[in-house]
């Protein structure tokens, strides 16, 4: 099974590809003939060690510590220097092997090594395969602020292998579906969120859930169409100067101002999107966006997924505390408080005005 989905950004051009097999991909990679280094962490070497195929050259994975915590300037240092030690020229490849934080803090690093070295990223959660890899944003955090630094810089080559998806833990598995659940209601295609529908059924019948589900084909279908959707917004607006990728952020304002309040580190991130896209469908509905036949839809999808979409979340019952984390977002990007909302089709950008303030007071207050 291969299947490519190229997309400029930019002047570049990135190609996400669907592929069976790690042990293959290594082959591909190393007949490229470059010097490459491969970057981990302790829950994905044993995938990184995959790709070494009898005919593969034996090599030793980078291996960092996982956990948001150490997303920090000394993985970014580690990788580097690491990467001198090698020999590395400015030909060689950096391939990130891992969830978010691998795939983020690889390209990173391959983004300022030498002022650009190559990147082929192999994504392993479905939140980094749906959206971490894809789409050029890099990062690390700072100062106790996520994603303070980074750089755009899009892999050359993105390869999905949904095997590696297997020993998923459940919590990771349910954050990267709620991504996949933003992405299908970004769709233009409204039967995108009947197809993750379908995915439920599934796991009802045929009693296969959550990472299980990784052979299923209905499953591949659902992370082409988000790979599909997120290339597109991408391409037409590549560092979200204009309106299109910033449509991506739905669920986003609120998830993160959850995230916030709650603490950094104790919800996922999807779990925090999640609890942001409910609360995006009540704006819509009250502004007239979004159809209450969609939004009981959408809200459908998520209980049905287990997210908790209660007002206050129980892990932020202080909505002083949300609404002051909800400013300090606004701060962020530039003191211009926005909101994506599902419409008819897809969704809409809503500027914050009274009749939004309305709403978190009648909400939050
Ligand atoms: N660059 C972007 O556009 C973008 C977009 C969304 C999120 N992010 C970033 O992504 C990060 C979150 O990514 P994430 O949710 O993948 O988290 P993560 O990278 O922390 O991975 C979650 C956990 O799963 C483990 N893991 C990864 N793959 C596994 C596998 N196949 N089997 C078993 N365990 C596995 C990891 O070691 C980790 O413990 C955040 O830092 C966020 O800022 C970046």
């Amino acid at each position: 099974m291969s299947e490519s989905y190229p997309f400029r950004f930019g002047g570049v051009v990135s190609t996400v590809i669907f592929r069976g097999e790690l042990p293959r991909i290594g082959e591909i990679l190393q007949r490229e003939g470059q010097d490459f280094i491969v970057i981990c962490d302790e829950h994905t070497e044993f995938l990184a060690r995959r790709l070494a195929s009898p005919s593969f050259e034996p090599f030793s994975p980078l291996v960092l510590p996982s956990g948001e915590e150490n997303k920090n300037w000394e993985a970014v240092e580690r990788i580097l220097r690491e990467a001198a030690r090698r020999g590395l020229g400015r030909d060689g490849l950096f391939i990130g092997i891992g969830g978010g934080i691998i795939t983020d803090l690889s390209a990173f690093a391959a983004s300022i090594y030498m002022r650009g070295a190559g990147l082929v990223l192999i994504p392993t959660t479905l939140l980094a395969m749906v959206d971490a890899a894809i789409g050029g944003k890099t990062g690390f955090d700072l100062g106790g602020l996520k994603n303070f630094a980074g750089s755009f810089y899009p892999a050359s080559a993105v390869f999905i292998v949904p095997e590696t998806l297997e020993g998923l833990p459940e919590r990771e598995w349910k954050s990267g579906m709620a991504e996949l659940i933003k992405t299908a209601v970004l769709d233009w295609d409204p039967s995108a969120l009947d197809k993750l529908e379908e995915l439920d059924k599934l796991e009802e019948i045929e009693g296969q859930s959550g990472p299980a589900l990784f052979k299923s084909s209905r499953l591949k279908e659902a992370l082409a169409g988000a790979v599909r959707i997120k290339g597109a917004l991408v391409e037409a607006d590549p560092k979200e100067t204009g309106t299109k990728r910033a449509l991506l952020n739905l669920g986003h304002s609120f998830g993160h101002a959850l995230e916030s309040a709650a603490g950094l580190g104790k919800l996922t991130h999807g779990e925090a999107v999640a609890w942001g896209m409910a609360r995006s469908c009540e704006l819509g509905l009250e502004l007239g966006f979004t159809p209450a036949e969609r939004a009981r839809k959408i809200t459908g999808l998520l209980e049905r997924g287990g997210y908790e979409i209660r007002v206050p979340h129980p892990a932020a019952p202080d909505k002083e505390r949300f609404m002051e984390a909800l400013s300090g977002d606004k701060k962020k990007r530039g003191g211009l408080l926005r909101f994506v909302v599902p419409g008819k089709k897809g969704a809409e950008l809503v500027e914050y005005d009274s009749r939004v303030q309305s709403y978190l007071e009648v909400t939050f207050g």
